[in-house]
């Protein structure tokens, strides 16, 4: 059955980087001559774009499959993409038959050919392809975030986590080329980003394939020196790859925002090892020293797995002392959940950790850490900070945005009046998301701030 008519839905599950490969399938059926709508029920092609990173976040892609089913009937046709697609390959089609396309995100190269197939009419397309050597290069990337542009600089994985199975679903690690991502940069910051988030599974591990041979350090100052852009995030670092460069880079270019996502994943270096994290809990924290040592004050987030197999009492405590050592500003803290394609997935039951422990463990993690957070902020209050704008919350009668260390903050304010020129009329400056505001901390809560917009940047922030 061909499909109906040249519009699309896509749907999307999972990390920052599946919403990101979202805009780009996006721009790839634009060019193609598809139309986004608003409602899957108008669409002709139906695509979800999904995660498999814990069972859960796979079980509700088959549950969102099954809601639909009724459409096939209608004659949509249904694609499924991303780390479920690839997870599970062609049975897919046997647990939801009126699938018709099944694409992992290395086969995205090839995405117009697949197209094509299923514009033919054929019903059983899959783009399995383990690892393409190459990057997915788009021509048009539809851009769904109307101040924060993502941007891919690597995709894949060549680590060996016991646990995890992104290397499984992503494939092993393409780069692309510097100039490329050079332009795209320059090019949002023409089209009015201010701010520009570069992703990968494992971006301290860029290697530009191109003679220019970039590092990633390297690659993070160029993107920095990019005129218009005022800040710059990236995610995800890996421990090991991490480097002083980095942070020395970081130091020099304000642009580059005051925050590391550096996930530890355990505290004790028995559970490292056996998750093949390829540091020790010493050398985790000579990273942290690395950051702590940056010429400005870094903050500091992670992710963290409680109850991978084995993990005892002991094990666990040494977790807690390391969010009290570290002082993280957030914590993702996720329960251990086996996955297929993976070394501990394997295992079995042995020795796996009760789920009433797991709980446990995490909510214990999360008490601690809110602790910290809420007496750490206290150490805001007072000072100003500059907040790149992202919402009016109507109940809080207040603006909320982020700091540069990536911190909510929430506060009151309507605008300023400015000087323009020596002579002219001042003018009045409503505020709007997207736009940036001084504010001074009054209050601090464990996961905001909370503070009042001020005129200026003080003389000694600015
Ligand atoms: N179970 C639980 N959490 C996992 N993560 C990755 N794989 C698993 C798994 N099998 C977590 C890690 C990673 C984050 C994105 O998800 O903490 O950093
Ligand atoms: Fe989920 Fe990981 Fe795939 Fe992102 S890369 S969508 S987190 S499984």
């Amino acid at each position: 059955m061909p499909i109906p008519s040249k519009t699309f839905w896509i749907e999307t599950f999972g990390c920052q980087m599946n919403v990101h490969d979202s805009e780009r399938v996006a721009g790839t059926l634009s060019a193609r001559g598809y139309t986004p709508v608003e409602r899957m029920e108008d669409a002709g092609l139906i695509l979800f774009n999904t995660c498999s990173i814990r069972d859960k976040a796979a079980q509700k892609v088959f549950s969102r499959l099954s809601q639909y089913k009724a459409l096939h009937r209608e004659g949509r046709v249904f694609g499924v993409l991303g780390c479920v697609a690839q997870q599970e390959g062609e049975a897919l089609f046997r647990r939801a038959p009126h699938v018709s396309l099944v694409a992992g995100s290395a086969s995205y190269p090839r995405l117009p050919e697949l197209l094509a197939r299923l514009e033919a009419g054929e019903h059983r397309v899959t783009g399995l392809d383990p690892a393409s050597e190459e990057a997915f290069e788009t021509e048009l990337t539809r851009r769904d975030h109307p101040f924060r542009a993502w941007l891919t600089i690597i995709e894949g994985c060549d680590k060996h986590c016991a646990y995890c199975i992104v290397p499984y679903t992503r494939g092993g690690e393409r780069s692309r080329a510097s100039a490329a991502i050079l332009r795209e940069a320059r090019m949002l910051a023409d089209t009015g980003y201010t701010e520009i988030q570069l992703l990968g599974q494992n971006v301290n591990s860029y290697r530009d394939p191109s003679p220019a041979g970039l590092s990633f350090a390297e690659l993070l100052a160029a993107v920095a020196e990019t005129p218009g852009l005022k800040r710059v995030r990236y995610t995800t670092s890996h421990p090991r790859d991490f480097s002083a460069e980095i942070v020395r880079v970081m130091g020099d270019h304000p642009t580059l925002c005051d925050h590391v996502h550096l996930p530890s994943q355990s505290g004790s270096d028995e559970v490292l090892r056996r998750m093949r994290r390829e540091y020790t809990r010493a050398e985790y924290l000579e990273k942290i020293a690395l950051i702590r040592g940056c010429r400005r004050p870094l903050a500091i987030t992670t992710d963290l797995i409680v109850g991978f197999p084995g993990e005892n009492e002991r094990d666990f405590e040494q977790t807690m002392s390391l969010i009290e050592e570290v002082h993280y500003s957030g914590t993702f803290i996720f329960q251990y959940s086996p996955r297929p394609h993976t070394e501990a997935g394997a295992w079995g039951e042995t020795e796996a950790v009760p789920d009433a422990v797991k709980i446990e463990r995490l909510m214990a993690l999360q008490r601690r850490q809110q602790e910290i957070q809420a007496a750490d902020n206290q150490a805001w209050v007072g000072r100003p900070v500059e907040v790149m704008i992202e919402a009016y919350q109507t109940k809080l009668a207040q603006w909320s945005g982020r700091a540069s260390s990536n911190r909510v903050v929430n506060f009151s304010g309507d605008g300023r009046v400015e000087a323009t020129a020596p002579g002219a009329l001042p003018v009045y400056r409503p505020l709007r998301p997207g736009e940036y505001a001084w504010v001074r901390i009054l209050r601090a809560g464990a996961n905001s701030l909370v503070g009042e917009q001020i005129a200026a940047p003080p003389a000694a922030n600015a």
